[in-house]
């Protein structure tokens, strides 16, 4: 089976007054159709730049400098810009942590469902109503009848999710892009929207790219991981294998920090913070937060390499 999504060698600059800022440096990974990768790792280490540089929507003074975006075998970063919006939309769907800020307050929910299936299906405006009732079904919202005629601000925020959720699948996306979907809901609200991204996925054999700070989100709902460290993907593999056998001390971090029904004492967390992607680094991105830092990794950048098959780390130890 081809890979739906691949992703070679990225690199998304921000070139800022006061220097360059490698948000995305040096980033591949792959999906496939019906499978999920969770892209992983603390704040502000460059998950939201990988998703938008896949929209080519890097918000200023952002560019992609580097690399290739395959969507089934077409480069991306080739197309030009109407081609592009062509496929925003239509071909890769993205939903936010935050469904308040990208559902429009004064539209009813049947309408902007139905917006979006006017504009990127053609559909008559009777037919897109319908289809918006079928899919917030689908959603697992009940009343449909009632909900469509209701303003964003009269649903719940797990609602509000389902009803985005819904609008992503309204083009029948080749690729499904959630960046951190659940973390602004309670945590039952949070695993039903992910049962409900897990079944869709599975159902419509869409390739999905979950995007979390928190791998115990990500654990039961992705077949693959991509750990994320100051720009970079410092370790990537099967969940069952980075569960069972993580080797990047970062990663080894973010797995003490899930809670466990075994381990009673209060969560550890990872000392220190992300370095300053401007400065210019010489060695290791993680030295400095490393708890067994040996001799290279001051002076060089460990390169990604494959320990066993699947499983690539980005560590001076291996
Ligand atoms: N508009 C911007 N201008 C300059 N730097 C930015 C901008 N947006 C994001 N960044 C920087 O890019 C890096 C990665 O950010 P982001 O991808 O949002 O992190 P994450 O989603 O993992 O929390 C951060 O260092 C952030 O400060
Ligand atoms: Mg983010």
């Amino acid at each position: 089976m081809p890979a739906r999504l691949v992703v070679n060698n990225l690199q998304s600059y921000f070139f800022t007054r006061n220097g360059l800022l490698k948000a995305v440096d040096d980033v591949s990974f792959s999906i496939n159709p019906g499978e999920t990768l969770a892209l992983v790792g603390e704040s502000g280490c460059g998950k939201s730049m990988t998703a938008l540089s896949l929209l080519r929507l890097l918000p200023e003074p952002g560019k992609i400098v580097g690399g290739e975006i395959l969507l089934d075998n077409h480069n991306l970063l080739r197309l030009p810009e109407v081609e592009m919006r062509r496929i925003r939309g239509n071909d890769i769907a993205m939903i936010f942590q935050e469904p308040m800020t990208s559902l429009n307050p004064v539209l009813r929910i049947g309408d902007q469902i139905a917006e979006v299936l006017i504009l990127h299906k053609g559909l008559p405006a009777k037919d897109a109503l319908c289809e918006a009732d079928s899919l917030l079904q689908q959603v697992g919202i009940s009343d449909t009848g009632r909900r469509l005629q209701e303003y964003p601000h009269q649903l719940s925020g797990g609602q509000r999710q389902r009803v985005m959720i819904a609008m992503a699948l309204a083009c029948d996306p080749k690729l499904l892009i959630a960046d951190e979907p659940t973390t602004a809901l309670d945590v039952t609200i949070q695993a039903q929207i992910m049962d409900l991204l897990l079944d869709l996925k599975q159902q419509r054999q869409m390739a999905t790219l979950l995007i979390s700070h928190d791998l115990g989100v990500v654990a039961g709902n992705a077949e693959n991981i991509a750990v994320m460290y100051a720009g970079q993907i410092v370790e990537s593999g099967p969940v069952a294998t980075i569960f069972a056998e993580p080797l990047h001390p970062y990663t080894q971090g973010l797995l003490n920090c899930v809670p466990r029904l075994d381990r009673k004492q209060s969560l550890p967390t990872i000392k220190g913070q992300v370095p300053d992607l401007k400065k210019q680094h010489d060695g290791c991105l993680f030295i400095e937060r490393c708890p067994c830092p040996c001799a290279p990794c001051g002076s060089e950048v460990p390169q990604l390499q494959e320990i066993k098959p699947g499983h690539r780390v980005r560590c001076w130890r291996y």
